[in-house]
């Protein structure tokens, strides 16, 4: 990896996870602004289209190394550093903690938790020597609660809570921000590429009917009326590129009135009023 060239500050942003949705919105509306958008995604053919809004694009999968390393290369080559990191890329693990496989526990982890965190170690090198950074973490209002069924999707929206409190703490000094966004309910391909554990064992999987109504659930919320609290990709868009605007980051952005009501909601609520709550909306296994 070279150097950062000379004294100019890159301000040049890199976002994971640009095929649609939040992703793809905040590289339409960053390059649209005049930032310096590299709009990446696994499959390279899905984000062609982005060029014509002004981004340059790149292949990067967050769960492969040499794929992350070619793409900051790549940046950091033609522009000296990446100057702000937006981790998007992720999806949803549904099912029972006990049913779904190891393969697909680490899978979503390495997604939504290694992937963000190898590709900070990646580009807070540059952002150090530059002086300036900013590192962007989409969480969720799931990583401020659970839902039943959620477990290990809500666990890697909570591991990036925690990861961006450190974070923010140790590279302060060098210049760089963190900041958090926590969306709501956001229309997207979020419910369509949501992953269920798989119900294939039928009667032997004591949790088959829980987990065939999960993707029910999950599905409906965005077609119910908790939509109306919620809002589209660029919503979340806007608030990214507010806080990486600002001089001083924010540490944490909820966005939409329904990450704002369900995160209070929530802390208000002790656990046995929460639990009859989610009795009253998800099946319980037994
Ligand atoms: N929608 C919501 O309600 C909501 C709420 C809170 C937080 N979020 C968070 O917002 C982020 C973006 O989600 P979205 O709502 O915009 O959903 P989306 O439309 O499904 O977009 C998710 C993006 O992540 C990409 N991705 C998945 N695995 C990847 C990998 N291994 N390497 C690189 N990219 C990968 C997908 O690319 P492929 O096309 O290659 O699969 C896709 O571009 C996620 O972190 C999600 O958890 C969403």
């Amino acid at each position: 990896m070279l150097p950062n060239m000379g004294n100019q500050v890159s301000k040049a942003v890199l976002i994971t996870g640009c095929s649609s949705g939040i992703g793809e919105a905040t590289a339409r509306r960053l390059a649209g602004s005049g930032w310096t958008v590299y709009a990446t995604a696994r499959k390279p053919e899905t984000i062609e289209h982005l060029t014509q809004h002004g981004c340059k694009t790149l292949a990067l999968d967050v769960t492969e190394e040499t794929s992350m390393q070619a793409a900051v290369d790549a940046v950091v080559r033609a522009e000296g550093a990446v100057g702000v990191l937006i981790n998007n890329a992720g999806y949803s693990q549904g099912g029972a903690v006990e049913q779904v496989s190891m393969e697909d526990v680490r899978r979503q982890f390495e997604t939504n938790v290694f992937g963000a965190i190898r590709m900070a170690q990646l580009t807070l090198p540059g952002m150090r020597a530059q002086r300036w950074g900013k590192v962007v973490n989409i969480g969720s209002m799931g990583g401020r609660l659970t839902f039943p069924g959620g477990g290990l999707y809500h666990a890697t929206k909570y591991s990036l809570e925690a990861l961006s409190d450190a974070m923010r703490f140790e590279v302060k000094g060098f210049g760089v921000g963190v900041v958090l966004i926590e969306p709501g309910l956001i229309t997207t391909e979020f419910a369509n590429n949501a992953v269920v554990a798989s119900t294939e064992n039928g009667a032997e999987n004591p949790y088959a009917d829980f987990e065939a109504k999960l993707e029910v659930l999950t599905k409906g919320v965005y077609e119910g009326p908790a939509r109306h609290l919620g809002g589209g990709p660029d919503v979340v868009a806007k608030a990214i590129e507010k806080a990486i605007t600002r001089r001083r980051a924010p540490s944490r952005v909820q966005v939409t009135a329904s990450a704002r009501l369900t995160i209070l909601q929530r802390k208000l609520t002790p656990d046995r009023v929460w639990d009859a709550a989610m009795r009253s909306q998800f099946p319980q296994p037994r």
